[in-house]
């Protein structure tokens, strides 16, 4: 796999979205609370910012959903993290890192009508329209982007690459992984 240079989106683009993103959640919360719902593990980074820039009170809450094995989604959901405590009547912000098929966020959006969430909207940085197979509600996103398959700031390939500060395209150019090799 080969990182590709420069960045898709650099810190600064980054950064620039999720102000974009929190403004328009504050316009529209109006002082309402929120439960920030961060989807382990990729939305970590992106939550983090988020949460600073939010004028909007928020208590923090993270769950994981797994859907994806490499790079190809594997169509099933589970949610092995959810929250303790009760988020029935809640409104909740679900924050996630990257809207792709949208089967992930729709599992999570079920659950949370099941558990009785007052209301609910989504969040997330980059949105993959081309690659949706479930309609979902796109609320806050920050940017779209084409058909790649992007790491870094929160975004792995099996578990790599979270920590770059910027976006970056992983190109798969035929040589095998470091851990395999
Ligand atoms: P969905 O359920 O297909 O929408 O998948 C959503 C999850 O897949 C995201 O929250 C990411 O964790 C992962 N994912 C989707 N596209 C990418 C990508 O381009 N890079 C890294 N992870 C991705
Ligand atoms: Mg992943």
């Amino acid at each position: 796999m080969r990182l590709c240079e420069p960045p898709l989106i650099p810190v600064e683009r980054i950064q620039k979205h999720v102000a974009e993103l929190a403004a328009a959640i504050d316009g529209d919360a109006d002082g309402r609370d929120y439960v920030l719902m961060a989807v382990l593990k990729g939305a970590m980074y992106f939550a983090a910012d988020l949460s600073r820039r939010l004028e909007t009170p928020h208590r923090l809450e993270f769950c994981r959903a797994q859907s994806y094995a490499g790079n190809e989604s594997t169509g099933q959901v589970h949610i092995p993290i959810w929250p303790e405590k009760s988020i029935a009547g809640q409104r909740v912000l679900l924050v996630e890192d990257i809207l792709d098929t949208g089967r992930t966020t729709a599992a999570i959006l079920q659950r949370l009508k099941q558990e009785g969430a007052a209301d609910t909207h989504v969040c997330a940085l980059l949105n993959k329209p081309s690659r949706r197979v479930i309609p979902i509600p796109e609320d806050y996103v920050g940017l779209t982007i084409g058909d790649h398959f992007v790491v870094g700031y929160g975004l792995d390939y099996e578990e790599r690459y979270r920590g770059l500060e910027a976006i970056h395209v992983l190109e798969d150019d035929g040589s095998a992984d470091l851990d395999s090799a």
